[in-house]
């Protein structure tokens, strides 16, 4: 099939690539010049694992193109997605001046029948709003369809090439078809295509971003009432998780959820309720409990050292909001370092994907490293932020023979207890003993 896809951040650029993959031809488009220019020289802007691959190899066998000409780019594709960015307003609501501009755009174009399908994160409603801003000036028959999607970054090839679902809003028929015929190679497994009217669709994708979240929120307050009784969160976490109502993944309580989609669907989603009337008080509980969990380590900090962190320097490991990815976006190592600069604190920062990031905004406020080890040289305690693999099994006499005190704030839980304690080191995580 033939495909268009408008904006080439990182839903559209994977979404694009994949879709390439599976044998169609695709034309992505964006108005940035930069953007496509590095594009066209075979440079990918965003760090995904696995997707270079696919990237370059249907680059070289031109099924994947780059325009920032839209009228040239949608001119003779079936299906257009529209994947622009959604930012929140101050309110909270989902910002769509994107995605209704290029509607607006879209309408006199269209040259023959289209499936046009919002694909980023959009209120309820939206889709009724780009088939109206379309209907405007078009002058052939169009659908419209809502298909969000579920891709986690670090992990988005895979998720988009093994969907566990894949879900489409619509209640036209010729569009199902054409969105059946799309994902009939990504859902060969038996994982389903589920079709339901354009409204669900949309409300489906933030019940399932709210709905994790508030998992690993309620397992984040499980953890902080571990602490006070004497329990262990890891335990609880492997006590529950195999009850299969329950379910193993998302239950790692940590010093809270961040990144671009959580934070932003649940506010969002808090947003439409009271819009409709509606007070959603577990939403309400889940951003406060999450904005808590970010600064749960600086107390323990602030008391380890008493309240005295001037000219101490604080060694910080993992800078993204999680691993596999660059993104620091609503990460909480952002907001944990500039509590450590403006309490006195020298702080020494290692990440093996974020740091230039980082550098943007926080300048040479702190050091940057080029090991994990090199962040430790004098440090007086060490936090970590981002579960990188390569933390989880350090050298620890070579930290020790690095490091001034052998102190560890963990805000991912990534050591045994037990083993922390015979090696001698003073050790806090997450709703587990001190
Ligand atoms: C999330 C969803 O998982 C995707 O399905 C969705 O498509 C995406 O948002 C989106 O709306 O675009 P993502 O933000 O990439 O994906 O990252 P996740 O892997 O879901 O992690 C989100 C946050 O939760 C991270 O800060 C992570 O550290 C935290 N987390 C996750 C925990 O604290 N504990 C867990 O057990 C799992």
């Amino acid at each position: 099939m033939k495909i268009a896809v408008v904006g080439t951040g990182y839903v559209g650029l994977v979404t694009g690539t994949c879709f390439a993959e599976t044998g169609n031809q695709v034309i992505c488009v964006d108005i940035d010049e930069n953007k496509i220019g590095r594009l066209n020289k075979g440079e990918i802007p965003i760090y995904e694992p696995g997707l270079d691959v696919l990237f370059d190899r249907n680059v070289a066998e031109g099924r994947l193109k780059f325009t920032t000409n839209l009228a040239e780019g949608i001119k003779e594709a079936q299906i257009i997605f529209l994947a622009l960015p959604t930012p929140p307003g101050e309110d909270g609501s989902a910002d769509l001046k994107y995605i209704l501009k290029v509607a607006d755009d879209l309408g006199p174009l269209l040259e023959r029948y289209a499936v046009i399908v919002d694909k980023s994160t959009v209120p309820v409603g939206t889709a009724e709003k780009v088939r109206a801003a379309i209907a405007k000036s078009a002058k052939v028959e169009f659908d419209v369809v809502s298909n969000p999607e579920f891709l986690r970054e670090g992990v988005a090839v895979e998720d988009f090439m093994k969907p566990d679902r894949v879900v489409v809003g619509t209640n036209s028929s010729k569009a199902q078809k054409t969105m059946e015929k799309l994902y009939a190679p990504l859902v060969r497994q038996g994982n389903p295509v589920i079709f339901m009217d354009e409204r669900s669709a949309e409300m489906t994708k933030y019940a399932a971003n709210s709905f994790l979240a508030m998992k690993i929120t309620f397992m984040n307050e499980i953890a902080n009432l571990c602490e006070r009784v004497g329990a262990n969160v890891d335990d609880i976490r492997r006590g529950i998780g195999t009850d299969s109502r329950i379910g193993k993944r998302f239950l790692f309580a940590g010093i809270g959820y961040g990144g671009s989609c959580f934070p932003k669907d649940v506010q969002a989603l808090a947003k439409t309720s009271r819009d409709y009337d509606y007070d959603f008080r577990i939403l309400n509980s889940v951003m406060a409990v999450n904005e808590d969990q970010k600064k749960r380590l600086m107390p323990l900090v602030q008391d380890y050292f008493e309240g005295e962190l001037k000219d101490k320097t604080i060694a910080v490991w993992g800078l993204a909001f999680k691993p596999y990815t660059d993104d620091i976006r609503e990460a909480p190592a952002l907001e944990n370092i500039k509590a450590l600069l403006s309490a006195g604190a020298k702080v020494t920062v290692y990440d093996p994907e974020a740091m230039d990031n980082v550098k943007r905004i926080l300048g040479d406020q702190v050091t940057f490293c080029h090991t994990p080890y090199a962040a430790l040289d004098d440090a007086d305690a060490l936090m970590i932020f981002t579960e990188w693999p390569q933390f989880r099994t350090p050298d620890f006499e070579k930290m020790d023979k690095l490091m001034k005190n052998k102190v560890v704030f963990d805000g991912r839980n990534l050591y045994e207890l037990d083993v922390m304690r015979e090696m001698g080191y003073t050790y806090y995580s997450i709703g587990r003993e001190a």
